[in-house]
C-alpha cells in the first residue's frame, strides 16, 4: 500500500478539472479561417477567463469578441513569448492536473486568427459563457465571511491573519474548500485551523481585525492538507477517502498577504465549505523541505541551497507546492529512485514572487520508494539587486523565517508505516 506524501502542500484540482477541460469543437479545417466563436473562445475561456473576467484578479476581461478584438495582436504577442498564461513549471518536469500551458497548436491558431483578419463567426458557435464570480464549486454548505479589513493606500505589503469560528455543532469532513479573495489586492492566502482558542485571542487583543506576525503554533494544517489560494487558482474537491476533519467551534486563521494599491480598500474575502458525510479512509502527511540558513554573501553571484530526505516508506506524490520570497531565482524538485533514476517532480527557471505557482497536484507521483527531494527554497538562490542595496548589512542578518523552511511530517494514521514516514519526518 502506498502512503500519500505532500510536498509542500496539497489537493487542488480533481473532478473539476476534467470537466472545465474545453474542446475545440468542430476544428476548423485547417485552411478555414478561424473564428472567434468557434476557434478561439474555447481557448480563452479555458485558459484565460479564469483571471481575464469582469471580477477577476487580471486587470480586463477577454470574454465578450469586442474586448478580445481590441488586443488581439497583443494577446498573439503575450501568448506566443508564453507571457500570458502565467504558468511557471517548465514543460517536461512534472505533470499536473490543472496546468494552465497552451500547447503550440493554441498559440498557432491565435496567430492563425490575427493574421486572417479576427472573424468573430456565428455565435451559435460560442461555448457558455466562463462563470463570473459565484462559487467555481457551487453553493458551498458553509460559508465563512471574514472581517472586513481596511487596507492602508500605500506602504509596506501587508501580512496578516484573521481568525473565523467554523459554526455549527458536531465533527464535518470537507471534501473542498474554496476562497474568495474579494479583491484584486489579496496576492496570496494560507489557511490553518486552530482547535485552541490561543489565535481568537489575539485577534481579540489587536483593535483592528485580524493580527499581524506569525501564526501561532496552535493553527495548522489540517491532517496534512495545504490550505492555500493564489489568484486564478481553480478550485476541486477531494479524491475519495481524502476529506479532512473540521469540529464546529474550531477557528480558520486565515493568513493574507495583501499588496496596497494607492487606493485606500475595504477588503471582506470569504471561504465556502464543501463537505462530505464521508470519514477520510487516507491521511497524508505534508514534508516541508528547505533551509533556515540563508546566508547569502553581498555581491554573491549564483548561491544555491538545498535540502534533500530519504522516505522510509513507498509513498505517492499527491501535490507539491514550491515556496520562496523574492530572492529565489530557480526552483528545482526532483525524486531519486533506488537505482539512481531522477524523476522530475517540478522545476521553475525563473520564479518570480508575483506569480506564484498555485499548488499543483502532481498526476505523476505513484509508487516511489526512497525519494530525495531538493527544492522548495532549493535550486539555485542569486540575492540579486536586494543584496547590493543591502550588502553592509552584518552576515546572517537577512535570515528570514519566511524565506526558510522546516521538515515536518503530520499522520494520524494506524497503519504503522505512514507512522514511521511521519515519526521520520519530524
Ligand atoms: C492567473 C491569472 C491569469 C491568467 C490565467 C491569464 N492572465 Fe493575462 N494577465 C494577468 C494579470 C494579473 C495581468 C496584468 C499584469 C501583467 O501584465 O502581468 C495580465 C495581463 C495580460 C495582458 C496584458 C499584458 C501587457 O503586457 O500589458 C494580456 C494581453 C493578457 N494578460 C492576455 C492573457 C491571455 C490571452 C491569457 C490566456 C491565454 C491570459 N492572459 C491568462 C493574469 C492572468
Amino acid at each position: 500500500m502506498k502512503r500519500l506524501v505532500c510536498l509542500g502542500a496539497i489537493l487542488t484540482l480533481s473532478s473539476l478539472a476534467v470537466l472545465l477541460l474545453a474542446e475545440h469543437r468542430r476544428p476548423a479545417a485547417l485552411d478555414a479561417p478561424p473564428t472567434f466563436a468557434r476557434d478561439i473562445a474555447p481557448v480563452l475561456y479555458h485558459r484565460c477567463a479564469g483571471c481575464h473576467r469582469a471580477d477577476g484578479p487580471a486587470p480586463f476581461s477577454l470574454v465578450t469578441y469586442a474586448e478580445v478584438k481590441k488586443r488581439a495582436t497583443q494577446i498573439a504577442a503575450v501568448t506566443r513569448s508564453r507571457y500570458m498564461p502565467p504558468w511557471k513549471p517548465e514543460d517536461g518536469f512534472g505533470a499536473f492536473i490543472g496546468e494552465r500551458r497552451l500547447s503550440e497548436a493554441e498559440i498557432d491558431l491565435i496567430d492563425r486568427w490575427v493574421g486572417t483578419g479576427t472573424a468573430e463567426g456565428d455565435a451559435a458557435d460560442l461555448p457558455p459563457p466562463p462563470r463570473s464570480g459565484g462559487w467555481q464549486l457551487g453553493t458551498p454548505d458553509v460559508i465563512l465571511t471574514l472581517p472586513a479589513y481596511t487596507l492602508p493606500a500605500g506602504g509596506p505589503d501587508v501580512f496578516r491573519n484573521f481568525v473565523v469560528t467554523v459554526p455549527g455543532a458536531g465533527t464535518s469532513y470537507v471534501r473542498g474548500l474554496e476562497f474568495q479573495p474579494g479583491h484584486a489586492a489579496v496576492h496570496h492566502a494560507n489557511i490553518r485551523v486552530d482547535a485552541t482558542t490561543a489565535s481568537r485571542r489575539l485577534d481579540e487583543g489587536d483593535p483592528a481585525p485580524g493580527y499581524e506576525g506569525v501564526v501561532l503554533h496552535s493553527a495548522d494544517y489540517p491532517d496534512g492538507h495545504f490550505l492555500g489560494w493564489t489568484p486564478g487558482q481553480t478550485s476541486s474537491l477531494a479524491p475519495d477517502g481524502l476529506a479532512w476533519r473540521l469540529d464546529a467551534g474550531n477557528d480558520l486563521v486565515v493568513q493574507l498577504h495583501f499588496r496596497p494599491t494607492g487606493r485606500t480598500e475595504r477588503i471582506q474575502p470569504s471561504i465556502g465549505l464543501y463537505l462530505t458525510t464521508v470519514p477520510p479512509t487516507r491521511l497524508p502527511a505534508i514534508l516541508r523541505l528547505g533551509r533556515q540558513d540563508l546566508d547569502i554573501p553581498p555581491g554573491a553571484g549564483r548561491y544555491r541551497v538545498s535540502d534533500s530526505y530519504v522516505l522510509p516508506v513507498d509513498a505517492e506524490v499527491q501535490a507539491i507546492q514550491p515556496h520562496a520570497h523574492y530572492r529565489a531565482r530557480e526552483v528545482n524538485a526532483w525524486a531519486t529512485q533506488p537505482g539512481g533514476a531522477r524523476r522530475p517532480l517540478i522545476r521553475i527557471e525563473q520564479w518570480d514572487f508575483n506569480c506564484q505557482p498555485p499548488q499543483s497536484r502532481s498526476s505523476a507521483g505513484a509508487g516511489l520508494v526512497g525519494l530525495a527531494i531538493v527544492g522548495r527554497d532549493g535550486g539555485r538562490v542569486d540575492p540579486g539587486d536586494d543584496a547590493v542595496r543591502t550588502g553592509s548589512r552584518p552576515a546572517g542578518s537577512r535570515r528570514s523565517p519566511q524565506d526558510g523552511a522546516r521538515r515536518r511530517g503530520r499522520l494520524r494514521d494506524a497503519d504503522p508505516a505512514s507512522a514511521r514516514l511521519c515519526r521520520s519526518a519530524k
